[in-house]
């Protein structure tokens, strides 16, 4: 019973120590972005196909990429932690130096995408959600201009 107390502690505490050592690296949180950017891609792609005529519009279905969207774009920027911007990124060292500008880009992205998601929720058309589909993807260029090579 001892001997299985001290080693279920010797457990937690090690488990402790390795959570504490990981806690985020930067090449995790580089990932991270990337990652959570790549799914922001793959959906608003998808709309984009749509609004180019490539894929027929389906209400349910660009209503639900604008709801992913919308969502997702609360997601990448606790993934921009300090000290990240060198090695396997795109993103620029002016995030660090523009921090405020660079978190109000993200709020535009997030608002206007919030707006892409509530305008979708009724739409009919594929006209409907035009302007506000161009309006969010202007906060992409908008913001990838200033902070992301390439
Ligand atoms: C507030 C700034 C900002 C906004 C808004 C933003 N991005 Fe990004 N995005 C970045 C930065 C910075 C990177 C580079 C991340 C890195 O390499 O570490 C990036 C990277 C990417 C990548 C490459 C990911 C990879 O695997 O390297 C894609 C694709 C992308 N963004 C798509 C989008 C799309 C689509 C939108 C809009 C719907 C968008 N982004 C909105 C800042 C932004």
């Amino acid at each position: 019973m001892k001997k299985l107390l001290s080693v279920s502690l010797a457990g937690v505490l090690s488990l402790g120590i390795s959570m504490s050592a990981n806690a985020v690296s930067q090449e995790d949180a580089i990932e991270y972005r990337q990652a959570v950017m790549e799914v922001i891609a793959w959906n608003f792609g998808q709309m984009g196909a749509v609004m180019k005529g490539k894929i027929r519009f389906d209400a349910q279905a660009f209503a639900k990429r604008a709801g992913n969207v919308a969502f997702l774009s609360q997601l990448s920027l606790e993934g921009f932690i300090f000290g990240s911007y060198e090695g396997e990124t795109d993103a620029r060292q002016a995030i660090e130096r523009n921090w405020d500008h660079f978190k109000a880009k993200m709020a535009q992205f997030q608002e206007e995408s919030a707006k892409l998601a509530e305008v979708a929720k009724t739409a009919k058309t594929r006209r409907e959600v035009g302007l506000q589909f161009l309006k969010t993807a202007k906060t992409c260029k908008g913001c990838h201009r200033r902070y992301k090579r390439r």
